[in-house]
């Protein structure tokens, strides 16, 4: 039997209202931003404690209308190197400058000390990514920080759905939290995003932002010079559908993590969250130092097992576009980090008999 390391699920009755509503959309000629967004926006937000969702075409969009909303040009934003590019260059694109730092061992995520020795007197953010679904334990000295400078704290939640941290959810730490909804995420609308937050404000600005600057949706006033960053309602009838079975989906992936703890080898080193819940976007162990994660993943891969990439296979200081500005070593922590951990398969349609087999493999060929 042949494991993959990824799939995606929708249950039969999802497909079925998905069906439906689709129906309903091409019926109505409602294609563009409409009662299903406003569903999708409204469910997301209730579902993580926060009072404004606004829903936009990815979540490298959400970072930057988020972003965009803060007024950030010329501040310097601290935000791990460790993470997708988009977390970069939204900040990039907002006008701020990006400055990267090195993340922790103990979970791949930026910490207090590496944001404590990147700011200054121009810093005027804090960006954390939850890497994998884990917020880090460190998550209310960050706030505190933030909140001491006077800086604002913002959450890339692209991996942190169903995620907590000491009963709290992404969204609810700082200023606002962006997350994804791309194909491969924990829950999809095949292309998309959401920025969650509590301040009305900013939620305004946000509404504003994703839509050219416009006064509203169907008023061409325009307040902010912006781009478009809509999502439509074809989108948001598959993210809304596929959040509507969300403590299903979150209870078996939390399952298959508990099979993996309980029954994988100490030889690897997990990445556990603690004081909180992991929605498990991944679950992340670190090989022994002396494995090569090549050879390893193709021991595994003859025996059936197929590893899916890492989480970043390589920390975003070492990518091509950076043209030299950064070497090997400069960000050691995160260079290690991504070069040892390897991300088990963790999908609702798992089955118990796939998780035994993987953890026999695992076991087996270390
Ligand atoms: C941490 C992080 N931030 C942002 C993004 C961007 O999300 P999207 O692909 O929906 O634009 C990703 C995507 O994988 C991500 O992993």
């Amino acid at each position: 039997m042949d494991i993959k390391g990824l799939k995606i699920h929708f249950t039969d009755n999802q497909k079925l209202k998905i069906t439906e509503d689709l129906k309903d959309i091409l019926d109505t000629g409602q294609l563009a931003a409409g009662k299903y967004v406003k569903m999708f926006e409204d469910n997301w937000s209730k579902i993580n404690n926060c009072k404004f969702g606004i829903a936009v075409s990815s979540g490298g969009a959400a970072l930057e209308v988020l972003f965009r909303s803060l007024g950030l040009s010329g501040k310097e934003v601290i935000l791990p190197t460790n993470t997708f590019i988009a977390t970069y260059t939204s900040a990039m694109f907002a006008g701020a400058k990006p400055i990267l730092a090195d993340v922790s061992y103990k979970n791949m995520c930026l910490d207090l000390e590496n944001i404590k020795k990147n700011f200054n007197s121009n810093t005027g953010a804090v960006c954390v990514v939850h890497i994998g679904g884990i917020i880090t334990d460190e998550m209310e000295k960050i706030k505190n920080f933030c909140d001491e400078k006077n800086i604002y704290l913002i959450e890339d939640a692209a991996h942190a759905h169903g995620s907590t941290f000491n009963g709290k959810y992404s969204g609810e730490f700082g200023i606002g939290a962006a997350y994804s909804f791309f194909s491969t995420k924990t829950f999809t609308s095949g292309e998309g995003g959401m920025v969650l937050t509590n301040n009305e404000d900013i939620s305004k600005k946000c509404f504003s932002i994703r839509d050219y600057g416009k006064k509203s949706q169907w008023e061409s006033v325009h307040n902010i010079f912006s781009g478009n960053f809509r999502m439509s309602n074809l989108t948001a009838v598959i993210g809304n559908n596929h959040i509507s079975e969300i403590d299903n989906f979150l209870n078996k992936r939390e399952k298959i993590a508990k099979m993996y703890t309980d029954n994988l080898s100490d030889k690897y080193e997990k990445i556990l969250p603690k004081n909180g819940k992991s929605g498990w976007y991944k679950y992340i162990v670190y090989l022994p130092k002396k494995v090569n994660r090549k050879d390893f993943k193709d021991i595994c891969k003859n025996q059936g097992l197929g590893l899916s990439g890492g989480v970043y296979d390589k920390p975003i200081h070492l990518q091509p576009v950076f043209d030299g500005s950064f070497k090997h070593g400069d960000f050691p922590i995160a260079e290690e980090v991504c070069e040892r951990h390897i991300c088990l398969p963790i999908y609702p349609s798992l089955t118990e008999e796939e998780v035994n087999q993987t953890i026999e493999i695992l076991n087996k060929s270390i």
